[in-house]
Protein backbone atom coordinates (compact mmCIF):
# COMPACT_ATOMS: atom_id res chain seq x y z
CA UNK A 1 0.00 0.00 0.00
CA UNK A 2 0.87 3.67 -0.68
CA UNK A 3 2.26 5.13 2.04
CA UNK A 4 0.13 8.20 2.48
CA UNK A 5 2.60 10.87 3.02
CA UNK A 6 4.90 11.03 -0.20
CA UNK A 7 6.30 12.70 -3.28
CA UNK A 8 4.01 14.22 -5.75
CA UNK A 9 4.86 14.42 -8.95
CA UNK A 10 2.96 17.77 -10.75
CA UNK A 11 3.27 17.53 -14.68
CA UNK A 12 7.42 17.69 -15.20
CA UNK A 13 7.90 19.08 -11.46
CA UNK A 14 8.40 17.23 -8.29
CA UNK A 15 7.47 18.08 -5.10
CA UNK A 16 9.06 16.11 -1.65
CA UNK A 17 5.79 16.02 -0.26
CA UNK A 18 2.23 16.32 -0.60
CA UNK A 19 1.12 18.40 2.56
CA UNK A 20 1.12 21.95 0.86
CA UNK A 21 -0.11 25.37 2.77
CA UNK A 22 -2.88 26.36 0.74
CA UNK A 23 -3.21 30.52 -0.93
CA UNK A 24 -4.48 32.89 1.46
CA UNK A 25 -5.18 36.05 0.72
CA UNK A 26 -4.00 38.42 3.20
CA UNK A 27 -1.98 35.66 4.28
CA UNK A 28 0.74 33.76 2.55
CA UNK A 29 2.68 36.02 2.50
CA UNK A 30 7.03 35.49 2.53
CA UNK A 31 7.34 35.60 6.01
CA UNK A 32 4.14 32.96 6.80
CA UNK A 33 5.34 30.58 3.81
CA UNK A 34 8.41 30.91 5.40
CA UNK A 35 7.48 29.56 8.60
CA UNK A 36 5.49 26.86 7.26
CA UNK A 37 8.28 25.79 4.83
CA UNK A 38 10.09 25.47 8.26
CA UNK A 39 7.35 23.59 9.58
CA UNK A 40 7.33 21.16 7.16
CA UNK A 41 5.03 22.52 4.41
CA UNK A 42 5.70 20.59 1.06
CA UNK A 43 5.05 23.72 -0.92
CA UNK A 44 3.23 26.88 -0.15
CA UNK A 45 1.26 29.26 -2.28
CA UNK A 46 1.14 33.10 -2.30
CA UNK A 47 -2.00 34.61 -2.31
CA UNK A 48 -4.13 35.17 -5.30
CA UNK A 49 -2.38 37.73 -7.71
CA UNK A 50 -4.45 39.75 -10.11
CA UNK A 51 -3.61 38.96 -13.71
CA UNK A 52 -4.87 42.34 -14.84
CA UNK A 53 -2.49 44.28 -12.13
CA UNK A 54 0.51 42.25 -13.17
CA UNK A 55 -0.32 43.65 -17.00
CA UNK A 56 -0.74 46.78 -15.57
CA UNK A 57 2.39 46.55 -13.83
CA UNK A 58 1.62 47.18 -10.49
CA UNK A 59 4.49 47.12 -8.12
CA UNK A 60 2.45 45.97 -5.25
CA UNK A 61 1.27 43.20 -7.43
CA UNK A 62 4.29 42.40 -8.65
CA UNK A 63 5.71 42.13 -5.39
CA UNK A 64 3.42 40.08 -4.39
CA UNK A 65 5.30 37.18 -7.01
CA UNK A 66 8.73 36.76 -4.77
CA UNK A 67 9.67 33.75 -3.15
CA UNK A 68 11.09 33.94 0.16
CA UNK A 69 14.78 32.85 0.92
CA UNK A 70 13.35 29.70 2.88
CA UNK A 71 11.52 28.20 -0.23
CA UNK A 72 13.62 25.77 -2.15
CA UNK A 73 10.52 26.15 -4.24
CA UNK A 74 7.16 27.72 -4.14
CA UNK A 75 3.91 28.32 -5.95
CA UNK A 76 2.10 31.14 -7.49
CA UNK A 77 -1.62 31.24 -7.60
CA UNK A 78 -3.46 34.03 -10.52
CA UNK A 79 -6.82 34.93 -11.19
CA UNK A 80 -8.49 36.36 -14.04
CA UNK A 81 -11.78 36.21 -16.03
CA UNK A 82 -9.95 36.65 -19.31
CA UNK A 83 -7.79 34.25 -21.22
CA UNK A 84 -5.75 36.71 -22.91
CA UNK A 85 -5.19 38.68 -19.76
CA UNK A 86 -4.16 35.33 -18.49
CA UNK A 87 -1.67 34.50 -21.23
CA UNK A 88 0.30 38.19 -20.63
CA UNK A 89 0.10 37.85 -17.26
CA UNK A 90 1.66 34.32 -17.26
CA UNK A 91 4.91 35.42 -19.31
CA UNK A 92 5.63 37.64 -15.96
CA UNK A 93 4.92 35.06 -13.48
CA UNK A 94 7.33 33.40 -15.61
CA UNK A 95 9.99 35.31 -14.41
CA UNK A 96 10.05 34.47 -10.83
CA UNK A 97 10.47 30.95 -11.89
CA UNK A 98 7.41 29.06 -9.47
CA UNK A 99 7.36 25.23 -9.39
CA UNK A 100 3.82 25.58 -10.48
CA UNK A 101 1.31 28.52 -11.96
CA UNK A 102 -2.29 28.06 -10.26
CA UNK A 103 -6.01 29.39 -11.68
CA UNK A 104 -7.74 30.28 -9.09
CA UNK A 105 -11.60 29.24 -9.66
CA UNK A 106 -12.79 29.41 -6.22
CA UNK A 107 -12.71 32.73 -4.60
CA UNK A 108 -16.56 34.17 -3.49
CA UNK A 109 -15.30 37.44 -2.84
CA UNK A 110 -18.32 39.43 -4.75
CA UNK A 111 -15.87 42.13 -6.61
CA UNK A 112 -13.49 39.12 -8.15
CA UNK A 113 -16.95 37.21 -9.36
CA UNK A 114 -18.10 40.67 -11.10
CA UNK A 115 -14.69 40.43 -13.48
CA UNK A 116 -16.04 36.90 -14.19
CA UNK A 117 -12.92 35.36 -11.84
CA UNK A 118 -12.66 33.39 -9.33
CA UNK A 119 -15.54 31.53 -8.27
CA UNK A 120 -17.38 32.59 -11.28
CA UNK A 121 -15.42 30.01 -13.40
CA UNK A 122 -17.20 27.61 -12.08
CA UNK A 123 -20.29 28.56 -14.08
CA UNK A 124 -18.23 28.11 -17.17
CA UNK A 125 -16.36 25.43 -17.57
CA UNK A 126 -15.73 26.11 -21.13
CA UNK A 127 -13.52 29.92 -19.91
CA UNK A 128 -11.54 27.47 -17.76
CA UNK A 129 -10.23 25.92 -20.24
CA UNK A 130 -10.33 28.55 -22.28
CA UNK A 131 -7.37 30.55 -19.81
CA UNK A 132 -5.60 27.30 -18.77
CA UNK A 133 -4.74 27.14 -22.51
CA UNK A 134 -3.94 30.80 -22.69
CA UNK A 135 -1.65 30.01 -19.52
CA UNK A 136 -0.12 27.12 -21.05
CA UNK A 137 0.53 29.06 -24.39
CA UNK A 138 2.84 31.34 -22.69
CA UNK A 139 5.09 28.77 -20.16
CA UNK A 140 6.53 25.63 -19.58
CA UNK A 141 5.70 25.84 -15.99
CA UNK A 142 2.96 23.38 -14.75
CA UNK A 143 -0.35 25.21 -14.54
CA UNK A 144 -3.01 23.62 -12.22
CA UNK A 145 -6.64 24.59 -10.94
CA UNK A 146 -8.15 25.28 -7.61
CA UNK A 147 -12.15 25.17 -8.05
CA UNK A 148 -15.17 24.78 -5.28
CA UNK A 149 -17.53 21.87 -5.73
CA UNK A 150 -20.34 23.83 -7.67
CA UNK A 151 -21.49 27.35 -7.70
CA UNK A 152 -24.13 26.24 -5.03
CA UNK A 153 -25.89 23.00 -3.86
CA UNK A 154 -28.29 22.43 -7.55
CA UNK A 155 -25.26 23.15 -9.80
CA UNK A 156 -22.30 20.51 -8.67
CA UNK A 157 -20.46 20.50 -11.80
CA UNK A 158 -16.97 19.99 -10.62
CA UNK A 159 -16.66 16.48 -12.47
CA UNK A 160 -17.29 18.80 -15.33
CA UNK A 161 -15.01 22.08 -14.69
CA UNK A 162 -12.33 19.51 -13.54
CA UNK A 163 -12.18 17.22 -17.13
CA UNK A 164 -12.21 20.57 -19.06
CA UNK A 165 -9.42 22.35 -16.83
CA UNK A 166 -7.69 18.99 -17.73
CA UNK A 167 -8.15 18.51 -20.81
CA UNK A 168 -6.56 22.08 -21.60
CA UNK A 169 -3.53 20.82 -19.78
CA UNK A 170 -4.21 21.27 -16.07
CA UNK A 171 -1.74 19.16 -14.67
CA UNK A 172 -3.22 18.98 -10.77
CA UNK A 173 -6.40 19.58 -9.88
CA UNK A 174 -7.31 21.00 -6.38
CA UNK A 175 -11.00 20.74 -4.73
CA UNK A 176 -12.06 22.97 -1.73
CA UNK A 177 -15.01 21.26 -0.76
CA UNK A 178 -17.49 23.47 -0.38
CA UNK A 179 -19.86 25.26 -2.94
CA UNK A 180 -19.47 29.73 -3.78
CA UNK A 181 -22.93 29.84 -1.89
CA UNK A 182 -21.16 28.65 1.48
CA UNK A 183 -18.42 30.15 0.86
CA UNK A 184 -16.45 28.80 4.18
CA UNK A 185 -19.40 28.52 6.32
CA UNK A 186 -20.91 24.93 7.05
CA UNK A 187 -18.54 22.20 6.92
CA UNK A 188 -16.75 20.66 3.62
CA UNK A 189 -17.93 17.70 2.00
CA UNK A 190 -15.25 15.19 1.01
CA UNK A 191 -17.01 13.03 -0.30
CA UNK A 192 -17.05 14.84 -4.07
CA UNK A 193 -13.28 14.25 -3.68
CA UNK A 194 -13.66 10.18 -4.06
CA UNK A 195 -15.50 11.20 -7.22
CA UNK A 196 -13.30 13.67 -8.54
CA UNK A 197 -9.89 11.10 -8.13
CA UNK A 198 -11.64 7.89 -9.32
CA UNK A 199 -12.56 10.33 -12.50
CA UNK A 200 -9.55 11.89 -12.74
CA UNK A 201 -7.37 8.62 -12.67
CA UNK A 202 -3.65 9.15 -12.22
CA UNK A 203 -3.75 12.91 -12.15
CA UNK A 204 -3.07 14.16 -9.24
CA UNK A 205 -5.96 15.59 -7.20
CA UNK A 206 -5.83 17.58 -3.83
CA UNK A 207 -8.25 18.55 -1.32
CA UNK A 208 -9.20 21.27 0.91
CA UNK A 209 -11.87 22.34 3.23
CA UNK A 210 -11.60 21.25 7.13
CA UNK A 211 -8.15 20.31 7.17
CA UNK A 212 -7.88 20.96 11.16
CA UNK A 213 -6.21 17.98 12.28
CA UNK A 214 -3.70 15.55 11.68
CA UNK A 215 -6.60 12.93 12.42
CA UNK A 216 -8.68 14.48 9.53
CA UNK A 217 -5.63 14.54 6.81
CA UNK A 218 -5.31 10.79 7.49
CA UNK A 219 -9.45 10.61 7.40
CA UNK A 220 -9.59 11.90 3.68
CA UNK A 221 -7.12 10.66 1.97
CA UNK A 222 -7.93 6.51 3.12
CA UNK A 223 -11.86 7.52 1.73
CA UNK A 224 -11.45 9.09 -0.99
CA UNK A 225 -7.30 8.53 -2.43
CA UNK A 226 -6.50 12.00 -2.68
CA UNK A 227 -2.94 12.19 -3.74
CA UNK A 228 -2.15 15.26 -0.97
CA UNK A 229 -4.29 17.90 1.33
CA UNK A 230 -4.09 21.70 1.72
CA UNK A 231 -3.95 23.18 4.96
CA UNK A 232 -5.36 26.35 5.06
CA UNK A 233 -7.50 28.65 8.23
CA UNK A 234 -5.74 25.03 10.50
CA UNK A 235 -2.37 26.90 9.68
CA UNK A 236 -3.28 30.46 10.49
CA UNK A 237 -1.22 31.09 14.03
CA UNK A 238 -0.66 27.25 13.82
CA UNK A 239 1.64 26.58 11.27
CA UNK A 240 2.99 23.53 13.59
CA UNK A 241 0.35 21.67 12.34
CA UNK A 242 2.75 20.49 9.17
CA UNK A 243 4.84 18.68 11.39
CA UNK A 244 1.98 16.81 13.45
CA UNK A 245 -0.01 15.98 9.91
CA UNK A 246 3.31 14.71 8.55
CA UNK A 247 4.61 12.68 11.92
CA UNK A 248 1.19 10.86 12.11
CA UNK A 249 0.91 9.63 8.64
CA UNK A 250 4.59 8.15 8.61
CA UNK A 251 4.47 7.20 12.34
CA UNK A 252 0.87 7.27 13.32
CA UNK A 253 2.44 8.94 16.74
CA UNK A 254 0.57 12.06 17.45
CA UNK A 255 2.93 14.44 18.49
CA UNK A 256 2.56 16.79 21.75
CA UNK A 257 1.29 20.48 20.82
CA UNK A 258 3.80 23.59 20.67
CA UNK A 259 4.69 24.57 23.76
CA UNK A 260 3.48 28.28 24.31
CA UNK A 261 7.51 29.72 24.34
CA UNK A 262 7.73 27.54 21.06
CA UNK A 263 4.25 29.39 19.73
CA UNK A 264 5.79 32.82 20.49
CA UNK A 265 8.94 31.73 19.33
CA UNK A 266 7.73 31.31 16.27
CA UNK A 267 5.11 33.59 15.78
CA UNK A 268 8.24 36.41 16.44
CA UNK A 269 10.30 34.81 13.53
CA UNK A 270 7.20 35.56 11.65
CA UNK A 271 7.11 38.87 12.92
CA UNK A 272 10.92 39.73 12.05
CA UNK A 273 10.57 37.79 8.72
CA UNK A 274 7.67 40.11 7.74
CA UNK A 275 9.53 43.31 8.87
CA UNK A 276 12.41 42.05 6.33
CA UNK A 277 10.13 41.55 3.60
CA UNK A 278 7.85 44.72 4.07
CA UNK A 279 7.97 48.26 5.46
CA UNK A 280 7.67 47.85 9.49
CA UNK A 281 4.71 49.11 9.48
CA UNK A 282 2.68 47.84 7.19
CA UNK A 283 4.43 44.12 8.68
CA UNK A 284 3.29 45.31 12.11
CA UNK A 285 0.34 46.24 11.82
CA UNK A 286 -0.41 43.04 8.99
CA UNK A 287 0.75 40.60 11.63
CA UNK A 288 -1.62 41.93 14.23
CA UNK A 289 -4.35 39.58 13.40
CA UNK A 290 -1.79 36.74 12.55
CA UNK A 291 -0.14 37.33 16.52
CA UNK A 292 -3.96 36.99 17.89
CA UNK A 293 -4.38 33.57 16.35
CA UNK A 294 -0.95 32.52 17.67
CA UNK A 295 -1.58 33.59 21.35
CA UNK A 296 -4.88 31.83 21.68
CA UNK A 297 -5.66 30.08 24.60
CA UNK A 298 -2.00 30.74 25.70
CA UNK A 299 -2.15 31.74 29.29
CA UNK A 300 -2.11 35.69 29.78
CA UNK A 301 -3.16 35.73 26.27
CA UNK A 302 -5.85 38.44 26.43
CA UNK A 303 -3.40 40.58 28.28
CA UNK A 304 -0.74 40.46 25.99
CA UNK A 305 -3.09 40.60 22.56
CA UNK A 306 -4.60 43.85 24.09
CA UNK A 307 -0.70 45.25 24.17
CA UNK A 308 -0.36 43.91 20.79
CA UNK A 309 -2.99 45.73 19.22
CA UNK A 310 -2.15 48.86 20.46
CA UNK A 311 2.21 48.57 19.05
CA UNK A 312 3.15 50.39 16.08
CA UNK A 313 6.50 49.67 15.62
CA UNK A 314 8.55 46.15 15.99
CA UNK A 315 10.72 47.45 19.04
CA UNK A 316 7.17 47.71 20.97
CA UNK A 317 6.46 43.76 20.00
CA UNK A 318 10.18 42.81 20.74
CA UNK A 319 9.84 44.01 24.36
CA UNK A 320 6.21 42.84 24.85
CA UNK A 321 7.49 39.22 23.65
CA UNK A 322 10.60 39.31 26.00
CA UNK A 323 7.82 40.07 29.00
CA UNK A 324 6.14 37.38 27.40
CA UNK A 325 9.07 35.11 27.56
CA UNK A 326 10.10 36.00 31.44
CA UNK A 327 6.72 35.72 32.33
CA UNK A 328 6.27 32.03 30.79
CA UNK A 329 9.40 30.97 32.68
CA UNK A 330 8.11 32.47 36.21
CA UNK A 331 4.59 30.81 35.59
CA UNK A 332 4.01 26.96 35.67
CA UNK A 333 0.61 26.83 34.61
CA UNK A 334 1.15 27.41 31.24
CA UNK A 335 2.66 23.51 31.38
CA UNK A 336 -0.91 22.23 31.81
CA UNK A 337 -1.58 23.66 28.30
C1 LIG B 1 -8.83 34.47 4.59
C2 LIG B 1 -8.86 33.49 3.45
C3 LIG B 1 -8.24 33.81 2.26
C4 LIG B 1 -8.26 32.90 1.19
N1 LIG B 1 -7.61 33.22 0.03
C5 LIG B 1 -7.58 32.33 -0.99
C6 LIG B 1 -6.86 32.60 -2.19
O1 LIG B 1 -6.21 33.64 -2.34
N2 LIG B 1 -6.92 31.68 -3.19
C7 LIG B 1 -7.61 30.49 -3.05
O2 LIG B 1 -7.63 29.67 -3.97
N3 LIG B 1 -8.28 30.21 -1.93
C8 LIG B 1 -8.26 31.08 -0.90
N4 LIG B 1 -8.91 30.75 0.27
C9 LIG B 1 -9.49 29.41 0.42
C10 LIG B 1 -8.48 28.44 1.08
O3 LIG B 1 -7.35 28.26 0.28
C11 LIG B 1 -9.13 27.07 1.38
O4 LIG B 1 -9.47 26.44 0.17
C12 LIG B 1 -10.38 27.21 2.24
O5 LIG B 1 -10.15 28.08 3.34
C13 LIG B 1 -10.85 25.86 2.77
O6 LIG B 1 -9.92 25.29 3.62
P1 LIG B 1 -10.09 25.30 5.25
O7 LIG B 1 -11.54 24.94 5.53
O8 LIG B 1 -9.11 24.22 5.70
O9 LIG B 1 -9.75 26.67 5.70
C14 LIG B 1 -8.93 31.65 1.33
C15 LIG B 1 -9.57 31.35 2.53
C16 LIG B 1 -9.55 32.24 3.59
C17 LIG B 1 -10.23 31.86 4.88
Amino acid sequence: MKSLYRPLKIGNAVVKGNIFLAPLAGYTDRAFRSVCTLMGADLAYTEMVSCEALIRNSEKTEGLLAKADAEEYYAVQVFSGNAQTAGEAVKKVNKHKPLIIDLNCGCPVPKIIKSGAGSALMQNPEKVAEIIRAMKDNTDIPVTVKIRTGWDANSLNYLEVAEKAVEAGAALVCMHCRTRSQAYGGTADWSHLKKLKEALGDLPVLGSGDMFSAKAVKQVMEESGIDGVMLARGAIGNPFLFREIRHYLQTGGLLPPPSPAEKMDIAFQQLKLSVKYKDEKTAVNEMKKQMCAYTKGLPGSSEIRNKMVHSDSFQTYEAIFEEYMKMLQTRRDYIEF
